[in-house]
Order: structure tokens, then C-alpha cells, then sequence
């Protein structure tokens, strides 16, 4: 149990329709970075990810494939459950709209919003696209110059529908959304994000249809067979379904929500920073603290899409990578918040210097040579110099404010930037300080120096944990620390190495990926 307060964060549901890609690997492992990295800092978390299983995309996917929507869903879910473990995803939960809990939940939101007066029967006539399972007014549209179809901004073809469709009064939340967008300014990062969903509910809202009659995969709306509950209505609320919503009273609803981070793309932000609040309202609920919405990550300067048949999957990344560089490439190369992008030798260029030559060579040569000098135990050391006191603070104080100042602004590429400009300075002070020739010339002086560095290295231990999960626990473990010495309340000096600590011969932690390994 954690004094501190408890943190919610959530990834958006994956359509079930397809297998991974890079795009679903990057928001994963920011969720993650994020999700691990509260609970370093103590707080309790509860982190869900998961599947959208209904919808017409679903629905037109399975048929041409000639198998049942539920089966394609079983299908792809188990692939992007097996991803999240590759990734080594620390998710609490991996929920399933297709579930009969989730089911439950929503018609049970449904109904509420019903008896507040807040859905009414009329009809449909307008644009929607398939693809984006949204619904586009006329102005919105673009024509495509080539082939004369009309597309929405996003580029995706739109289709005519008209049909009898329950509607939900979301005209009726214009004014409520946009005070709350005013005071309440970390809503929806990062900021030109934030404009955008401004200007389009400033231009004005209409009621959004929220069942459809023209197929019926899809959660029946409670006492109306003929409809099924539109996708994104379903689909947004399993972050409440997700911890015992209907049940205002469930330990999880009662302890996480309102949530602290819905992590998605840049793409879906209408439905989580207008829909999704405007049902919590309707609901009585508060509403989560922040939308972070990230960028997309194109392939070598290409937006990805199959038609280019460029989509880069996740398992092609791992076999080269493996998750932790995969972890730390995606981290800190995409900037935060916005587009990246994604070029094979540009990555293992990047991993090779920073993790290879980085933080592995820093972590390798001084461990062996305390291996190899000093008995395989951690010296004693003499007076620190102002060299040693200046990287000791580096390493056990500023690095967390500055990486923890970035965290909370959401800007982890730079916090990754921050760790690294603490190995570049410990490989610098190396350099300088050349333990190697102090063995012969001031052995007392080489103790000190590689204990000051073997201290640096158990605070970059600890630091890269949310990135590295894996090297992480490699590190620590060579330097003897036991998992409950990892919070990142103990980056100080009060928990600083003991001289005398057990210091075998350590095993790389980075290997160097070989150009033709990749191109295999
Ligand atoms: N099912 C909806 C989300 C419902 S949330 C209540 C959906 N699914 S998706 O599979 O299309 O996308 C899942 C997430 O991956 C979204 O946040 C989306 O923005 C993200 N990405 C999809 N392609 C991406 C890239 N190329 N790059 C980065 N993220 C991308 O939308």
C-alpha cells in the first residue's frame, strides 16, 4: 500500500482486426515506460490494455476471410497478447470488449445514459468510414484529386449511410467541454493537440449517432434487437468497464478512477477528448486528467500502410533488437508527442552507440576491472575529488529531478536524453580519470574512481528500469541489489554501494547487432 496517489493508465484497444504493427508496439511501450516508472516512484498503478473486437471493420474483415467475427478476434487477440509479452508489457489487465463483463457494462451505461434523458430515436443520414469506424460531416471531407472520392482529413474512404440510429445529445455538452478544456489545460497533451479539439468543438457539435442497424456484430442495444451499440461508444468505455463499472462501489472502480493517463494516437483524439468526456459527464463521472496523445511512426520517411506494403511488424523488430533496445530505440528516437520515424540502419546505428558503446561499455569495463583488480569485491574508497562528488550528485540526485521534471511533461525522449548525458559524462570521467594506468601510478586513486563509477552505474541501474526492464534487472543483479533497493526513492547517497560488495566477472549486457545479422 502506497501513501502516494494511485495512478490509472490506460493504452487505446487495439481493433482486432489485423496483427501488430510498429505503431501498436510504440504505444505499448510508452504506456509501459509510463506505467513502470510510477511505480518506481511509489505510487500503486493499474495499467490496462486490450482488444476492440465489434464493429463493421471487424464484421467485413472476418467475412472476407470466411471466418466467424469472433474468431477472427480470438485469433488476433492471442497475437497481440503473445506482443505484449514479448514487449514485456507489465499490464495489469488485457481486456476483451468482446467479453461478457464488458458487454454487461455497457448496456448498463447505456441504460443510464437513457434514463438521463441523454439518447433519442431518429435517423442517420451521413458520411462514415469503415476504417476509422467515425462519422464525418460533409465539411469535413476532401476529395482525393486522382480518383475524384471523397476522403476525411485522415485520408480514409467514406461511405453514404442512412439508417434508424439511436443518437446521443452530444450538441448538449458543447459548452460544458470547451469550459473544461479552459480550466483544465493538461486535459489534452501535448498542445497543438489540444487546439485542434478546440477548434473542431468551437465549429460546433451535433448529436452522434450511437447504434446501427445495417449489421449486427456488436453489443445489442438493451430492449431494441435491431441495433448494435456504435463501436466507439462500447469501445471507450472499457476504461471504466475495465475496473468494475457498473459498480460504483468495486474496490478497483473506487481506488482508480478517475484515471490519470488514457496514452493513444494522434488520430483518435476526437473520441477520447470529446465523445468519451462528454459520455462521462452524461454519466455523472469525473473525467480523466489527461489524453496524451503521441504521434505515428513512419517507415524509412513513409507513412505506413499495407497498400505501400511497408507496415513493419513488431516480430521482425524483436528478432533484431529484443525488447529492451527495441524498448529504448522506440523511447528515444520517436520525439514525444509527435511524429517519428523509423529506418532500420539509422536504429541499429543508434543502439550500437548508445547502448553498445554507451551505457554497455561503461557498465562492462569498470565492473571487470573491479572483477579483475579487486578481488571481485567493491573497493573501499579514499577522499572523493571534486570530479567524484560532481558525478556522484549527477548520478544520485539531478538526473532523477531533471528525468522526473521531463516525465511530467510529458517529454520522455528527453528524459532518455537526460540518462544518457549521465554515461556520457561517467565515460568521459573514465577517460579522464584512466583507472587503468592508476593501477600501476595510484592504485588507492584507481579504488575510488571505480567505486565512483560502480555507484553511477547502480543509479543508471535503477534509472533505466521503465525503459529496460530486463537490462535493468541485470545490472542491478551483478551490483548485488535486491528488488526491494530499486525504487527510485533509493537514487541517493544514503543507499550508495558498500565497499566489500561481491563484484564477479559481469556478462555483457548490450550485444553489438551486426549490420548482416539485420539483413538476414
Ligand atoms: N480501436 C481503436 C481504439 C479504441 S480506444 C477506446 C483504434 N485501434 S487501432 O488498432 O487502429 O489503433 C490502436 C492504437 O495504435 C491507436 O492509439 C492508434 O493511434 C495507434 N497507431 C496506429 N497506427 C500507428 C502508427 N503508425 N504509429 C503510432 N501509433 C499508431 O484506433
Amino acid at each position: 500500500m502506497s501513501d502516494k496517489k494511485p495512478y490509472y493508465i490506460t493504452t487505446a484497444i487495439a481493433y482486432a482486426n489485423g496483427a501488430p504493427h510498429i505503431g501498436h508496439a510504440y504505444e505499448f511501450i510508452v504506456a509501459d515506460f509510463m506505467a513502470r516508472f510510477k511505480r518506481l516512484d511509489g505510487h500503486d498503478v493499474f495499467f490496462q490494455t486490450g482488444m476492440d473486437e465489434f464493429g463493421q471493420k471487424i464484421a467485413q474483415t472476418a467475412e472476407k476471410q470466411g471466418i466467424s467475427p469472433q474468431e477472427l478476434c480470438d485469433r488476433n487477440a492471442a497475437i497481440f497478447e503473445d506482443m505484449t509479452q514479448k514487449l514485456e508489457m507489465s499490464h495489469d489487465k488485457f481486456i476483451r470488449t468482446t467479453s461478457k463483463a464488458h458487454q454487461e457494462s455497457v448496456q448498463a451505461i447505456w441504460k443510464r445514459l437513457e434514463e438521463n434523458g441523454d439518447i433519442y430515436l431518429d435517423k442517420y443520414a451521413g458520411w462514415y468510414s469503415v476504417r476509422e469506424e467515425g462519422y464525418f460531416d460533409e465539411k469535413e471531407l476532401v476529395t482525393d484529386p486522382a480518383t475524384g472520392q471523397k476522403l476525411t482529413p485522415n485520408g480514409t474512404e467514406v461511405e453514404w449511410v442512412e439508417e434508424e440510429s439511436f443518437f446521443f445529445k452530444l450538441s448538449a455538452y458543447e459548452e460544458r467541454l470547451l469550459k473544461y478544456y479552459e480550466s483544465n489545460p493538461q486535459f489534452i497533451v501535448p498542445e497543438t493537440r489540444r487546439n485542434e479539439i478546440v477548434s473542431f468543438v468551437k465549429s460546433g457539435l451535433r448529436d452522434l449517432s450511437v447504434s446501427r442497424t445495417n449489421f449486427n456484430w456488436g453489443v445489442p442495444v438493451p430492449g431494441h434487437d435491431a441495433h448494435v451499440m456504435y463501436v466507439w461508444l462500447d469501445a471507450l468505455s472499457n476504461y471504466i468497464s475495465g475496473i468494475g463499472y457498473p459498480d460504483e462501489k468495486d474496490a478497483r472502480f473506487q481506488k482508480f478512477w478517475p484515471a490519470a493517463d488514457h496514452v493513444v494516437g494522434k488520430d483518435i483524439i476526437r473520441f477520447h477528448c470529446v465523445y468519451w468526456p462528454a459520455f462521462l459527464m452524461a454519466l455523472n463521472l469525473p473525467l480523466p486528467e489527461t489524453v496524451f496523445a503521441h504521434g505515428f511512426i513512419n517507415v524509412a520517411g513513409k507513412k505506413m500502410s499495407k497498400s505501400a506494403g511497408n507496415v513493419v511488424a513488431p516480430d521482425r523488430l524483436l528478432e533484431i533488437f529484443g525488447a529492451d533496445s527495441l524498448r529504448y530505440l522506440l523511447l528515444r528516437d520517436i520525439p514525444s508527442g509527435q511524429d517519428g520515424n523509423y529506418a532500420e540502419d539509422h536504429a541499429i546505428q543508434r543502439v550500437n552507440s548508445d547502448l553498445s558503446n554507451g551505457l554497455g561499455n561503461l557498465a562492462q569495463r569498470t565492473l571487470s576491472m573491479i572483477a579483475k583488480n579487486c578481488d571481485e569485491v567493491l573497493p573501499e574508497p579514499n577522499a572523493f575529488t571534486e570530479e567524484d562528488l560532481a558525478l556522484l550528485d549527477r548520478a544520485q540526485l539531478q538526473t532523477l529531478k531533471a528525468v522526473r521534471e521531463k516525465f511530467e511533461n510529458y517529454r520522455f525522449h528527453e528524459a532518455l536524453q537526460e540518462i544518457w548525458k549521465l554515461v556520457d559524462e561517467a565515460n568521459g570521467y573514465v577517460d579522464a580519470q584512466a583507472p587503468w594506468t592508476l593501477k600501476k601510478e595510484d592504485p588507492e586513486r584507481m579504488k575510488t574512481v571505480l567505486y565512483v563509477l560502480a555507484e553511477t552505474i547502480r543509479c543508471l541501474g535503477l534509472l533505466i528500469q521503465p525503459i529496460m526492464p530486463t537490462a535493468s534487472d541485470k545490472i542491478l543483479a551483478q551490483l548485488g541489489i535486491s528488488k526491494g533497493d530499486r525504487y527510485f526513492t533509493k537514487l541517493s547517497s544514503e543507499y550508495a554501494l558498500k565497499a566489500g560488495t561481491p563484484i564477479p566477472k559481469p556478462q555483457g549486457v548490450f550485444p553489438r547487432i551486426e549490420v548482416e545479422q539485420a539483413a538476414e
